[in-house]
């Protein structure tokens, strides 16, 4: 039996699993920064965080509103309009007592194309799961006990799942359609990047700061 002379192409990589793959380490980043998952979460440090994500997706939904006023129907494709956040982020801070996010956000040009347009809200939308669990933490949270449910962090409940699979369902269409999974990638990267620059200096649970020495130098004493 001789060797199959015939080279077969190779199936092209899953874009889905390109972008988690990519964007793993940025992810991870900003996990650790916001740390919300905290059992000392203070309501001081959650309106903090609250309001950088405010200020953020202020930014990044005028961006995507620009793309979606030039491209109707990619935008009504992958159903943008009802993925808008900003909104939540801003009712939460005033269930909180909290003024809005500060402004202006971070500088995130607005897509150029529909690919960076599902890069930029591969990240926003992905929020969502991880915002399942920060949602029901923080539903244990005595602290947090009289303000009752927020609605940013996980804005669609029990349609999680299929909100996700809708849009991991657009994406993968919009690349077998000759979409360029590459712009898309770099697109998320560059949102998880501004965004976890955003966050870098946000306030930080006060047993970490007691914590963590306050110069390399003092690592090794
Ligand atoms: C403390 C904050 C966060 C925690 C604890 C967290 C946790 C998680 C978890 C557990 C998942 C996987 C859920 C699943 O597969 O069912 C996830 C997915 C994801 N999160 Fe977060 N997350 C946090 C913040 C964020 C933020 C701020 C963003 C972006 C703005 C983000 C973007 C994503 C994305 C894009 C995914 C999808 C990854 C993929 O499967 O491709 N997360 N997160």
């Amino acid at each position: 039996m001789t060797a199959d002379p015939i080279e077969h192409p190779r199936p092209a990589p899953d874009v889905m699993l390109q972008l988690r793959t990519a964007t793993a380490t940025e992810h991870q980043q900003l996990e650790d920064t916001l740390d919300l998952l905290d059992p000392g979460l203070t309501p001081a440090r959650l309106i903090a965080v609250l309001g950088r994500m405010h200020a953020f997706w202020t930014t990044a939904e005028a961006g995507l509103d620009a793309w979606a006023a030039a491209r109707p129907d990619d935008a009504a494709d992958v159903d943008w309009s009802a993925r808008r956040r900003s909104d939540l982020f801003a009712a939460d801070l005033d269930a909180l007592d909290a003024p809005p996010g500060p402004g202006p956000g971070p500088h995130l040009p607005a897509p150029a194309s529909t690919a960076e347009a599902l890069g930029t809200m591969y990240v926003l939308e992905g929020s969502t799961l991880g915002g399942v669990f920060i949602d029901r933490h923080l539903g244990t949270l005595p602290a947090l006990a009289g303000v009752g449910r927020l609605s940013a962090f996980s804005p669609y409940g029990d349609q999680t799942g299929a909100r996700w699979a809708s849009f991991r369902r657009s994406v993968r269409d919009h690349v077998a359609r000759g979409g360029d999974p590459d712009a898309l990638v770099a697109a998320a990267r560059r949102t998880f990047a501004t965004m976890a620059l955003w966050c870098t200096d946000v306030e930080q649970p006060a047993s970490r700061a007691a914590g963590r020495p306050t110069d390399p130098g003092d690592a090794s004493a």
